[in-house]
C-alpha cells in the first residue's frame, strides 16, 4: 500500500463486492474507486456501476495510457495498454522531423489517448485527429485541447490543406473480425460502441480503407502507422504494398501487440 492509498478497512466491505460480482483485480479496483469517489454517495454508485459490469474505466471516467490518465467517458473505447506500443512508435518517427512542428494526424482517435501521449512526449507538434462517433470526439477534444478533432468518416472531414502533409498518420482503427466480437469480454461487447470493435468479415474493412487512401495524405516521407494482429499483419503488409508504400512489422512480445509501419517515398512529384 502507498501513503495515499485508502486504509485497508475502508476498502474491504469494497473488496467483498466487487469480489463477489467476479472482479479477478478487486482489491486494486476498490482502491482505485475509493480514491476516486467525491462522497460515500458517490462511491455507492460507482460500486453498485462496477458490480453491474461497466468497464472500470468507465466508472472512474479515466484510464491510464503510458502513464497519462486520460479522460474517458461512458460509450468511447477504453485504450489498451497494448497500444502503448503503437503510441511510442509513432513518438520514434515523429521526433525524426527537423526543423519544423511534425503534422500528426490520430485517425479513428477514440478518446484521443494516442494523440495526447504523443503531444506530451514531444516539444511541438500539430496534431490533428479525427473519429466518427460524437461521444469520441467530444471525449478527444477535452484531452487534446489543442487539436484539431473532426468527427465523420475517416479522412472525409479533413480540411484538403492536410493533402500530402502529414508526416506521422497513427491509426488504431477497429480490427476484430465480425465473428470475433461475441468471444470477446462482455465489457468490451456490452460498453464499448460497435463502430469501435468490428473490423468486417476479415478485421481489414476499416484498415484496407485507411491505407488505401493515406498515401494521399502523407508528406513525402511521411509514414503511416496501424495496430493489428499477429494473424492479420501479413495481409496488412499486402494492403501497404500494393498502396505504394513501404511496409515493416514491429512487435511487442511484452505487450502481445503488432504495428506496421509504412513509409511514403520521400521523392517529390517532379
Ligand atoms: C479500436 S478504437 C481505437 C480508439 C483509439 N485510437 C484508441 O486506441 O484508444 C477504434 C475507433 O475508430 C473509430 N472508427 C470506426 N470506424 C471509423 C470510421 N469509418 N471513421 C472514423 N472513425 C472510425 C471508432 O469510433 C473508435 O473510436
Amino acid at each position: 500500500m502507498t501513503e495515499s492509498s485508502p486504509p485497508d478497512d475502508d476498502i474491504s466491505p469494497v473488496v467483498t463486492i466487487l469480489r463477489a460480482a467476479g472482479c479477478v483485480f478487486a482489491e486494486e479496483e476498490a482502491r482505485l474507486l475509493v480514491d476516486e469517489a467525491a462522497s460515500p454517495t458517490d462511491l455507492a454508485a460507482m460500486i453498485r456501476q462496477r458490480a453491474a459490469g461497466l468497464p472500470l474505466e468507465h466508472v472512474l471516467g479515466w484510464a491510464e495510457f503510458c502513464t497519462l490518465r486520460i479522460a474517458l467517458d461512458h460509450g468511447v473505447f477504453v485504450p489498451r495498454q497494448r497500444t502503448e506500443f503503437l503510441a511510442r512508435q509513432a513518438i520514434a518517427l515523429a521526433a525524426r522531423t527537423i526543423g519544423r512542428p511534425p503534422i500528426v494526424l490520430d485517425l479513428c482517435c477514440g478518446s484521443g489517448a494516442v494523440g495526447t501521449v504523443m503531444m506530451t512526449a514531444l516539444d511541438r507538434i500539430e496534431l490533428h485527429a479525427a473519429d466518427i462517433e460524437p461521444a469520441a470526439v467530444r471525449c478527444a477534444r477535452r484531452n487534446v485541447s489543442s487539436a484539431r478533432v473532426y468527427e465523420g468518416d475517416l479522412y472525409d472531414p479533413l480540411p484538403s490543406r492536410l493533402r500530402g502533409q502529414i508526416d506521422v498518420l497513427v491509426a488504431n482503427a477497429p480490427y476484430v473480425p465480425t465473428e470475433a466480437i461475441e468471444l470477446m469480454p462482455s465489457e468490451a461487447r456490452l460498453h464499448e460502441p460497435r463502430v469501435a470493435l468490428d473490423g468486417g468479415p476479415d478485421g481489414l474493412t476499416v484498415l484496407r480503407r485507411v491505407i488505401t487512401e493515406a498515401p494521399g495524405w502523407l508528406a513525402p516521407g511521411g509514414s503511416l502507422l496501424v495496430e493489428t494482429s499477429q494473424r492479420q499483419a501479413a495481409l496488412t503488409v499486402e494492403i501497404f504494398t500494393r498502396s505504394g508504400l513501404v511496409p515493416k512489422v514491429v512487435n511487442s512480445q511484452a505487450v502481445d501487440a503488432t504495428v506496421v509501419i509504412g513509409a511514403k517515398s520521400d521523392r517529390r512529384p517532379g
